[in-house]
């Protein structure tokens, strides 16, 4: 999908905006929240941070690093909501963009890459798949999320570009709604995604994978 921040027009918010009609997000049944169909595995008792293979604590890190992220484009998003709009916004909203798109994405892709192939594998060598369907597995949710926050963020940023160059007031505003949902959206979807990851696949892969494997998998991920 094409995302590139680098190369779209700048949103230029203009400081009279009007504050908006508050759009409810947390009165619907959340898309996100996390699917029926499949049996995850049991979440087992957590294991602390130090206990983990350092393959998996580096997932760990770049999600600590992530949420931050995510907190400060949570509160770029509340200020452009309410009305607080200056010059600063159009620096902060790009700088998320293009973490998400440098960072984020190459996580994501690392996971796919060398993680949830081994995991699915184990998943599906010990039944811990779906009830109805002996394919799905947790992960296919994960990758799924990992397509969707794509989607998401690539609609955001391109409305939130767009918001600056349309000239019919009221036209600028049903697109600024539509960033702003769609951003309210991608924070909802990365942070259940990430809680998943974190309580889920990590301590799956710590318990089910020996020392060795996992340090066989890291090597992997440096060329080694
Ligand atoms: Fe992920
Ligand atoms: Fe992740």
């Amino acid at each position: 999908m094409e995302f590139n921040p680098n190369t779209a027009p700048e949103f230029s918010p203009s400081a009279t905006i009007e504050p908006e009609p508050e759009i409810d997000m947390e009165g619907g049944v959340s898309p996100y929240a996390p699917p029926e169909a499949y049996a995850p595995p049991s979440k087992d008792e957590e294991i602390p941070y130090e206990n983990m293979h350092p393959f998996l604590q580096e997932f760990i890190d770049e999600h600590n690093a992530y949420t931050k992220e995510l907190n400060v484009f949570e509160a770029t998003i509340a200020m452009i909501e309410g009305g607080n709009v200056d010059k600063t916004m159009d620096e902060r909203l790009r700088q998320f963009f293009s973490y998400f798109e440098d960072k984020v994405v190459k996580h994501n892709q690392d996971e796919e890459k060398y993680l949830f192939p081994r995991i699915t594998k184990k998943m599906k060598a010990e039944g811990e798949h779906s009830k109805s369907d002996n394919n799905f597995t947790v992960i296919d949710v994960l990758e799924d999320d990992h397509v969707k926050s794509i989607q998401l963020a690539s609609v955001a940023f391109n409305m939130f570009a767009l918001f600056s160059r349309v000239p019919d007031e009221r036209s600028r505003y049903m697109i600024l709604d539509i960033a702003l949902n769609q951003s309210k959206e991608l924070l909802e979807l990365l942070r259940v995604h990430i809680f998943r990851e974190d309580t889920i696949i990590f301590t799956y892969a710590q318990r089910n994978f020996s020392d060795e494997e996992l340090t066989e998998i890291q090597q992997k991920t440096k060329g080694v």
